[in-house]
């Protein structure tokens, strides 16, 4: 019985050290990848006119074609698109509007689809185009940060 709260401790020890270890590999990752700042031209005009072609279809119904939300939908530029994105990755902002968006019918676009809407969101917030498209790997776009104005 006197045995009983030493081998629970061994187990939670045992247990703390391979969180420890985990977070090590995961910050050793992120600290490899080579990063880069959405403010370094990483979508073309183009893509960010198709997706805004695209956002009109799709997206405009509820968030309106100013981008500024109807009350229930938020609006994606300004203050609410830094609070919401800054430091976080284009991957993120990705995945956030492919897996609940649109409202009811979420990824029912393409990839591409998603990712031209992507690069039309960044112009809307100010974003320089630059002269290649973002990429649809999503890999690739979880290196893109979404950092404060250089
Ligand atoms: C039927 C209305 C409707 C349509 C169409 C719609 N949205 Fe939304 N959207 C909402 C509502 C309501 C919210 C807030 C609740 C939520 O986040 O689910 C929201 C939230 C969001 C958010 C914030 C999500 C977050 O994680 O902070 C983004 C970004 C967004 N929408 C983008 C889009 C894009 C891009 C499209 C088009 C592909 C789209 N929405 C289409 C209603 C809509």
């Amino acid at each position: 019985m006197m045995r009983q709260p030493l081998r629970r401790g061994l187990w939670v020890m045992a247990a703390a050290m391979m969180v420890a270890a985990t977070s090590l590999a995961v910050y050793a990752g992120s600290e490899g990848a080579a990063q880069e700042s959405a403010w370094d031209g990483v979508f073309t005009e183009d893509q960010a006119t198709r997706g805004q072609k695209t956002y009109q279809q799709e997206c405009a119904s509820c968030h309106l074609d100013d981008l500024l939300g109807d009350g229930i939908a938020p609006p994606l530029v300004g203050v609410p698109f830094s609070f919401r994105w800054s430091e976080l990755s284009v991957g993120d902002m990705f995945m956030a509007i492919r897996t609940t968006m649109p409202q009811g019918a979420p990824a029912s676009l393409s990839v591409a689809g998603y990712v031209d809407i992507v690069a039309y969101l960044l112009k809307a917030n100010e974003f320089p185009a630059g002269d290649t498209e973002l990429p649809t790997e999503e890999d690739a776009l979880q290196e893109i940060i979404i950092d404060e104005m250089p």
